[in-house]
Protein backbone atom coordinates (compact mmCIF):
# COMPACT_ATOMS: atom_id res chain seq x y z
CA UNK A 1 0.00 0.00 0.00
CA UNK A 2 3.01 2.06 0.96
CA UNK A 3 4.48 1.90 -2.16
CA UNK A 4 1.40 3.01 -3.96
CA UNK A 5 1.25 6.24 -2.60
CA UNK A 6 4.69 6.81 -3.24
CA UNK A 7 4.23 5.50 -6.88
CA UNK A 8 1.39 8.01 -7.13
CA UNK A 9 3.34 11.05 -5.71
CA UNK A 10 5.99 10.81 -8.12
CA UNK A 11 3.56 10.36 -10.86
CA UNK A 12 2.25 14.01 -9.47
CA UNK A 13 5.45 15.36 -8.89
CA UNK A 14 6.61 14.63 -12.66
CA UNK A 15 3.45 15.91 -14.04
CA UNK A 16 3.70 18.91 -12.65
CA UNK A 17 7.11 19.18 -13.80
CA UNK A 18 5.91 18.89 -17.38
CA UNK A 19 3.10 21.09 -17.28
CA UNK A 20 5.45 24.14 -15.65
CA UNK A 21 7.33 23.79 -18.82
CA UNK A 22 4.14 23.91 -21.15
CA UNK A 23 3.00 27.11 -18.93
CA UNK A 24 6.63 28.79 -19.23
CA UNK A 25 6.17 28.68 -22.91
CA UNK A 26 2.88 29.21 -23.35
CA UNK A 27 3.07 32.40 -21.61
CA UNK A 28 5.38 35.17 -23.52
CA UNK A 29 3.64 33.60 -26.76
CA UNK A 30 0.34 34.51 -25.75
CA UNK A 31 1.14 37.67 -24.25
CA UNK A 32 2.59 38.59 -27.42
CA UNK A 33 -0.46 37.88 -29.41
CA UNK A 34 -2.64 40.22 -27.25
CA UNK A 35 0.03 42.97 -27.37
CA UNK A 36 0.56 42.85 -31.07
CA UNK A 37 -1.96 41.78 -33.20
CA UNK A 38 -5.30 41.34 -31.04
CA UNK A 39 -6.73 44.71 -31.96
CA UNK A 40 -10.33 43.92 -30.38
CA UNK A 41 -12.20 46.50 -27.48
CA UNK A 42 -11.52 45.35 -24.33
CA UNK A 43 -14.03 42.85 -22.62
CA UNK A 44 -13.57 43.26 -18.62
CA UNK A 45 -16.00 40.35 -18.85
CA UNK A 46 -14.72 38.26 -20.78
CA UNK A 47 -15.80 34.45 -20.11
CA UNK A 48 -12.75 32.69 -18.56
CA UNK A 49 -10.42 35.79 -17.78
CA UNK A 50 -13.28 38.39 -16.53
CA UNK A 51 -11.41 41.35 -14.41
CA UNK A 52 -14.31 42.86 -13.05
CA UNK A 53 -17.55 41.54 -11.39
CA UNK A 54 -21.26 42.65 -11.98
CA UNK A 55 -23.68 43.18 -9.16
CA UNK A 56 -26.81 41.77 -8.96
CA UNK A 57 -28.40 43.88 -11.59
CA UNK A 58 -25.56 43.24 -14.04
CA UNK A 59 -24.23 46.33 -13.76
CA UNK A 60 -20.16 46.56 -13.88
CA UNK A 61 -18.94 46.68 -9.86
CA UNK A 62 -15.47 47.01 -8.45
CA UNK A 63 -16.30 45.15 -5.17
CA UNK A 64 -14.86 48.19 -2.55
CA UNK A 65 -16.10 49.31 0.49
CA UNK A 66 -14.29 52.24 0.64
CA UNK A 67 -15.17 54.74 -1.22
CA UNK A 68 -13.52 58.54 -0.61
CA UNK A 69 -15.85 60.00 -3.65
CA UNK A 70 -19.10 59.77 -1.58
CA UNK A 71 -17.59 62.57 0.87
CA UNK A 72 -17.01 64.55 -2.36
CA UNK A 73 -20.53 64.01 -4.11
CA UNK A 74 -22.30 67.44 -3.94
CA UNK A 75 -21.21 70.71 -2.31
CA UNK A 76 -23.42 70.30 0.25
CA UNK A 77 -21.47 67.64 1.45
CA UNK A 78 -18.18 69.24 0.23
CA UNK A 79 -18.26 72.10 2.39
CA UNK A 80 -19.63 69.80 5.26
CA UNK A 81 -16.65 67.91 5.71
CA UNK A 82 -13.93 70.85 4.67
CA UNK A 83 -10.95 70.68 6.78
CA UNK A 84 -10.22 74.15 6.17
CA UNK A 85 -11.67 77.74 5.64
CA UNK A 86 -9.94 81.02 4.44
CA UNK A 87 -11.94 84.06 5.57
CA UNK A 88 -10.63 87.91 5.93
CA UNK A 89 -9.61 87.80 9.04
CA UNK A 90 -6.69 85.45 8.20
CA UNK A 91 -5.27 88.24 5.99
CA UNK A 92 -2.89 90.99 6.89
CA UNK A 93 -2.70 93.24 3.96
CA UNK A 94 1.21 95.07 3.24
CA UNK A 95 1.04 98.45 2.08
CA UNK A 96 3.50 100.48 0.20
CA UNK A 97 3.36 104.39 1.61
CA UNK A 98 5.69 107.27 -0.17
CA UNK A 99 5.44 111.08 1.27
CA UNK A 100 4.55 112.19 -2.23
CA UNK A 101 1.02 112.88 -2.41
CA UNK A 102 0.11 110.83 -5.52
CA UNK A 103 -0.77 106.83 -5.72
CA UNK A 104 1.77 105.43 -8.30
CA UNK A 105 1.52 101.91 -9.72
CA UNK A 106 4.43 99.63 -9.44
CA UNK A 107 5.16 98.34 -12.44
CA UNK A 108 6.46 94.90 -11.46
CA UNK A 109 3.15 94.68 -9.01
CA UNK A 110 -0.04 95.39 -11.27
CA UNK A 111 -2.89 96.64 -8.95
CA UNK A 112 -0.29 97.54 -6.50
CA UNK A 113 0.67 101.10 -5.38
CA UNK A 114 2.98 103.57 -3.58
CA UNK A 115 0.27 105.42 -1.39
CA UNK A 116 0.17 108.58 -0.35
CA UNK A 117 -1.29 108.92 3.44
CA UNK A 118 -4.52 110.17 1.69
CA UNK A 119 -5.10 107.19 -0.66
CA UNK A 120 -3.66 104.95 2.18
CA UNK A 121 -6.41 105.93 4.02
CA UNK A 122 -9.12 105.52 1.00
CA UNK A 123 -7.60 101.97 0.58
CA UNK A 124 -8.13 101.12 4.10
CA UNK A 125 -11.28 102.41 4.22
CA UNK A 126 -12.13 100.16 1.08
CA UNK A 127 -10.16 96.72 2.98
CA UNK A 128 -11.99 97.55 5.86
CA UNK A 129 -15.42 97.82 4.08
CA UNK A 130 -14.78 93.79 3.06
CA UNK A 131 -13.55 92.72 6.34
CA UNK A 132 -9.61 93.17 6.39
CA UNK A 133 -9.00 94.68 9.69
CA UNK A 134 -4.87 94.36 9.98
CA UNK A 135 -2.07 95.92 7.98
CA UNK A 136 1.50 95.84 7.67
CA UNK A 137 3.23 99.17 6.63
CA UNK A 138 5.94 99.38 4.20
CA UNK A 139 7.63 103.06 3.63
CA UNK A 140 9.62 104.30 0.40
CA UNK A 141 12.11 106.80 1.43
CA UNK A 142 13.80 108.83 -0.39
CA UNK A 143 17.23 108.73 -1.15
CA UNK A 144 18.39 111.86 0.76
CA UNK A 145 17.46 110.57 4.03
CA UNK A 146 19.05 107.30 3.52
CA UNK A 147 22.06 106.85 5.56
CA UNK A 148 24.37 103.70 6.98
CA UNK A 149 23.19 103.87 10.46
CA UNK A 150 19.83 104.27 8.97
CA UNK A 151 18.79 106.76 11.56
CA UNK A 152 15.80 107.70 10.04
CA UNK A 153 14.28 104.42 10.70
CA UNK A 154 13.62 106.15 14.34
CA UNK A 155 12.57 109.74 13.57
CA UNK A 156 9.21 109.76 15.15
CA UNK A 157 8.10 112.30 12.40
CA UNK A 158 9.07 109.92 9.88
CA UNK A 159 6.35 108.27 7.50
CA UNK A 160 5.79 105.10 9.37
CA UNK A 161 4.91 107.10 12.73
CA UNK A 162 3.18 109.67 10.95
CA UNK A 163 0.53 107.23 8.86
CA UNK A 164 0.25 104.69 12.16
CA UNK A 165 -1.26 108.20 14.06
CA UNK A 166 -3.54 108.57 10.82
CA UNK A 167 -4.80 105.11 10.79
CA UNK A 168 -5.41 104.76 13.97
CA UNK A 169 -7.07 108.35 14.31
CA UNK A 170 -9.60 107.10 11.68
CA UNK A 171 -9.82 103.64 12.46
CA UNK A 172 -8.99 102.93 16.16
CA UNK A 173 -10.03 99.15 16.02
CA UNK A 174 -7.59 98.32 12.65
CA UNK A 175 -4.10 96.30 14.04
CA UNK A 176 -1.33 97.68 12.72
CA UNK A 177 1.67 96.12 11.79
CA UNK A 178 5.18 97.49 10.83
CA UNK A 179 7.97 95.55 9.36
CA UNK A 180 10.82 96.33 11.42
CA UNK A 181 14.27 96.26 9.38
CA UNK A 182 16.61 99.01 8.30
CA UNK A 183 16.53 98.33 4.30
CA UNK A 184 14.26 101.04 3.35
CA UNK A 185 16.12 103.58 5.52
CA UNK A 186 19.89 102.17 4.96
CA UNK A 187 22.09 103.55 1.91
CA UNK A 188 23.73 99.95 1.77
CA UNK A 189 20.02 98.40 1.25
CA UNK A 190 20.65 95.89 3.54
CA UNK A 191 18.70 95.01 6.68
CA UNK A 192 21.53 95.91 9.38
CA UNK A 193 24.32 98.56 9.68
CA UNK A 194 27.06 97.69 7.60
CA UNK A 195 30.69 98.14 8.87
CA UNK A 196 33.33 97.07 5.91
CA UNK A 197 30.90 94.91 4.00
CA UNK A 198 29.95 93.51 7.16
CA UNK A 199 26.06 93.26 8.31
CA UNK A 200 26.79 93.61 11.78
CA UNK A 201 24.56 91.83 14.33
CA UNK A 202 24.41 93.32 17.50
CA UNK A 203 24.99 96.96 16.36
CA UNK A 204 21.92 96.40 13.95
CA UNK A 205 19.78 95.55 17.10
CA UNK A 206 20.47 98.45 19.34
CA UNK A 207 19.06 100.52 15.73
CA UNK A 208 16.36 98.41 15.42
CA UNK A 209 15.47 98.36 19.26
CA UNK A 210 15.17 102.22 18.69
CA UNK A 211 12.53 101.13 15.20
CA UNK A 212 10.68 98.91 17.13
CA UNK A 213 9.89 101.72 20.13
CA UNK A 214 9.19 104.57 18.06
CA UNK A 215 6.28 102.09 16.17
CA UNK A 216 5.34 101.22 19.38
CA UNK A 217 5.05 105.24 20.53
CA UNK A 218 3.17 105.88 17.46
CA UNK A 219 0.57 103.52 18.24
CA UNK A 220 1.77 99.64 16.49
CA UNK A 221 -0.10 96.83 17.52
CA UNK A 222 2.52 94.61 16.57
CA UNK A 223 5.91 94.65 15.51
CA UNK A 224 7.36 92.58 12.68
CA UNK A 225 11.21 92.01 12.77
CA UNK A 226 12.29 91.10 9.54
CA UNK A 227 15.85 91.40 9.33
CA UNK A 228 17.07 88.14 11.10
CA UNK A 229 19.46 89.30 12.84
CA UNK A 230 20.45 86.87 16.07
CA UNK A 231 18.60 87.54 19.28
CA UNK A 232 16.79 90.51 17.89
CA UNK A 233 13.37 89.10 19.20
CA UNK A 234 14.73 89.03 23.03
CA UNK A 235 16.15 92.34 22.60
CA UNK A 236 13.01 93.84 21.11
CA UNK A 237 10.89 92.19 23.47
CA UNK A 238 12.66 93.66 26.51
CA UNK A 239 13.19 97.52 24.71
CA UNK A 240 9.02 97.27 24.53
CA UNK A 241 8.70 95.59 28.04
CA UNK A 242 11.32 98.66 29.74
CA UNK A 243 9.82 101.28 28.02
CA UNK A 244 6.13 99.69 29.21
CA UNK A 245 4.88 98.50 25.98
CA UNK A 246 4.13 94.89 27.33
CA UNK A 247 0.77 94.39 25.15
CA UNK A 248 2.39 95.30 21.61
CA UNK A 249 3.41 91.71 20.16
CA UNK A 250 5.98 90.74 18.13
CA UNK A 251 5.76 88.76 14.85
CA UNK A 252 8.89 87.11 14.09
CA UNK A 253 10.10 86.60 10.84
CA UNK A 254 10.94 83.43 11.84
CA UNK A 255 12.40 81.83 8.76
CA UNK A 256 12.70 84.50 6.28
CA UNK A 257 15.01 83.07 3.31
CA UNK A 258 17.20 84.55 1.05
CA UNK A 259 14.79 84.72 -1.89
CA UNK A 260 14.68 85.76 -5.59
CA UNK A 261 11.13 86.46 -5.04
CA UNK A 262 11.43 89.76 -3.05
CA UNK A 263 12.26 91.38 -6.51
CA UNK A 264 9.17 93.58 -7.08
CA UNK A 265 9.33 94.51 -3.56
CA UNK A 266 12.82 95.65 -3.96
CA UNK A 267 11.33 97.75 -6.95
CA UNK A 268 8.64 99.05 -4.96
CA UNK A 269 10.64 100.67 -2.25
CA UNK A 270 14.13 101.44 -4.55
CA UNK A 271 15.45 99.16 -1.70
CA UNK A 272 17.52 96.49 -4.03
CA UNK A 273 20.72 95.83 -1.49
CA UNK A 274 23.72 97.91 -2.49
CA UNK A 275 26.33 95.72 -2.65
CA UNK A 276 25.87 91.72 -2.29
CA UNK A 277 22.91 89.70 -1.00
CA UNK A 278 21.48 88.92 1.65
CA UNK A 279 22.75 85.18 2.55
CA UNK A 280 24.63 86.01 5.26
CA UNK A 281 21.37 86.52 7.19
CA UNK A 282 18.59 85.67 5.37
CA UNK A 283 17.78 81.49 5.10
CA UNK A 284 19.60 79.15 2.22
CA UNK A 285 16.43 77.96 0.57
CA UNK A 286 18.60 74.77 0.93
CA UNK A 287 17.78 74.44 4.46
CA UNK A 288 14.24 73.03 6.77
CA UNK A 289 15.82 72.14 9.68
CA UNK A 290 17.40 75.36 10.20
CA UNK A 291 13.89 76.88 10.49
CA UNK A 292 13.78 75.21 13.86
CA UNK A 293 16.50 76.35 15.49
CA UNK A 294 14.90 79.85 14.44
CA UNK A 295 11.83 79.19 15.24
CA UNK A 296 12.78 77.58 18.96
CA UNK A 297 14.98 80.65 19.31
CA UNK A 298 11.87 82.88 18.78
CA UNK A 299 9.41 81.34 20.98
CA UNK A 300 11.89 81.17 23.65
CA UNK A 301 12.58 84.72 23.30
CA UNK A 302 9.01 85.32 23.47
CA UNK A 303 7.96 85.77 20.03
CA UNK A 304 3.70 85.61 19.49
CA UNK A 305 4.03 85.14 16.21
CA UNK A 306 6.21 83.27 13.92
CA UNK A 307 6.58 83.47 9.87
CA UNK A 308 7.68 81.74 6.70
CA UNK A 309 8.70 83.81 3.86
CA UNK A 310 8.39 83.45 0.63
CA UNK A 311 5.21 81.56 0.92
CA UNK A 312 4.30 78.95 -1.50
CA UNK A 313 7.49 77.41 -2.11
CA UNK A 314 8.26 77.12 1.66
CA UNK A 315 4.68 75.41 2.54
CA UNK A 316 6.85 72.18 4.12
CA UNK A 317 8.63 74.76 6.28
CA UNK A 318 5.14 76.07 7.08
CA UNK A 319 4.09 72.90 8.01
CA UNK A 320 7.35 72.12 10.34
CA UNK A 321 6.74 74.60 12.35
CA UNK A 322 3.42 74.77 12.75
CA UNK A 323 3.77 70.78 14.04
CA UNK A 324 7.13 71.87 15.87
CA UNK A 325 5.50 75.10 18.02
CA UNK A 326 2.76 75.93 19.48
CA UNK A 327 2.00 79.44 18.20
CA UNK A 328 0.07 80.97 15.45
CA UNK A 329 1.66 80.67 11.94
CA UNK A 330 1.83 83.49 9.22
CA UNK A 331 3.17 83.50 6.03
CA UNK A 332 3.97 85.70 4.20
CA UNK A 333 2.82 85.49 -0.48
CA UNK A 334 5.38 87.25 -1.19
CA UNK A 335 5.85 89.89 -4.11
CA UNK A 336 7.02 87.73 -6.62
CA UNK A 337 4.76 85.45 -5.83
CA UNK A 338 2.09 87.93 -7.04
CA UNK A 339 3.45 89.11 -9.22
CA UNK A 340 3.58 85.92 -10.87
CA UNK A 341 -0.02 85.06 -10.61
CA UNK A 342 -0.51 88.69 -11.99
CA UNK A 343 1.58 88.19 -15.08
CA UNK A 344 -0.25 84.15 -15.79
CA UNK A 345 -3.36 85.67 -15.39
CA UNK A 346 -2.93 88.83 -17.77
CA UNK A 347 -1.79 86.77 -20.52
CA UNK A 348 -4.73 84.43 -19.95
CA UNK A 349 -3.04 81.68 -19.23
CA UNK A 350 -4.56 80.75 -15.03
CA UNK A 351 -8.15 82.02 -13.74
CA UNK A 352 -6.72 84.57 -11.43
CA UNK A 353 -9.29 84.13 -8.91
CA UNK A 354 -9.48 80.21 -8.81
CA UNK A 355 -5.89 80.13 -8.72
CA UNK A 356 -5.58 82.75 -5.85
CA UNK A 357 -8.57 81.63 -4.01
CA UNK A 358 -6.80 78.15 -4.68
CA UNK A 359 -3.50 79.70 -3.36
CA UNK A 360 -5.21 80.91 0.06
CA UNK A 361 -6.63 77.60 0.83
CA UNK A 362 -3.14 75.94 0.20
CA UNK A 363 -1.59 78.06 2.91
CA UNK A 364 -4.55 77.37 5.64
CA UNK A 365 -4.17 73.34 4.79
CA UNK A 366 -0.83 73.59 5.27
CA UNK A 367 -0.73 75.06 8.99
CA UNK A 368 -1.05 78.66 8.35
CA UNK A 369 -3.45 80.91 10.92
CA UNK A 370 -2.06 84.46 8.85
CA UNK A 371 -1.35 85.36 5.87
CA UNK A 372 0.03 88.62 4.23
CA UNK A 373 -0.81 89.01 0.70
CA UNK A 374 -0.95 92.03 -1.49
CA UNK A 375 -4.23 89.76 -2.43
CA UNK A 376 -5.56 90.11 0.93
CA UNK A 377 -8.54 92.91 -0.26
CA UNK A 378 -8.97 91.52 -3.79
CA UNK A 379 -9.22 88.11 -1.97
CA UNK A 380 -11.90 89.87 1.02
CA UNK A 381 -14.07 91.28 -1.90
CA UNK A 382 -13.74 87.55 -4.15
CA UNK A 383 -15.45 86.03 -0.69
CA UNK A 384 -18.09 88.35 0.02
CA UNK A 385 -19.73 87.03 -3.39
CA UNK A 386 -19.51 83.44 -1.59
CA UNK A 387 -20.96 84.36 1.69
CA UNK A 388 -17.67 85.54 3.41
CA UNK A 389 -15.46 82.76 3.39
CA UNK A 390 -14.71 79.59 1.38
C1 LIG B 1 12.82 93.87 4.17
C2 LIG B 1 11.66 93.11 3.67
C3 LIG B 1 11.60 92.45 2.44
C4 LIG B 1 10.31 91.97 2.32
C5 LIG B 1 9.61 92.29 3.48
N1 LIG B 1 10.48 93.00 4.32
C6 LIG B 1 12.60 92.32 1.35
C7 LIG B 1 13.94 91.83 1.64
O1 LIG B 1 14.21 91.18 2.65
O2 LIG B 1 14.80 92.13 0.83
C8 LIG B 1 9.81 91.23 1.11
C9 LIG B 1 8.36 91.22 0.89
C10 LIG B 1 7.95 90.85 -0.48
O3 LIG B 1 8.75 90.48 -1.36
O4 LIG B 1 6.74 90.95 -0.75
N2 LIG B 1 13.17 93.76 5.45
Amino acid sequence: MKQVIYLFTWILLIQEYVWSFRFVQLTPMKSMKLSMSNNEEFDAFKPGHAVLQRNRYDEPWVPQRIRPRRNRKNEVIRSMVRENIVKPSDFIYPLFIHNDNYKQEISSMPNCFRHSLTTMLEEITEAVSFGIKSFVLFPKVPDHLKTSYAEESYNPNGIVPTAIKMIKDKFPDVLIVTDVALDPYSSMGHDGVVVNKEIVNDLSIMQLQKQAIMHARAGADIVAPSDMMDGRIGAIRDALDSEGYTSVSILAYTAKYASAYYGPFRDALDSHPGFGDKKSYQQDPANGKEALIEASLDVAEGADMLMVKPGLPYLDVIYRLKTHTNLPIAAYHVSGEYAMLKAAAKQGWLDEKKAVLETMMCFKRAGTDVILSYYAKQVAIWLAETGGYI
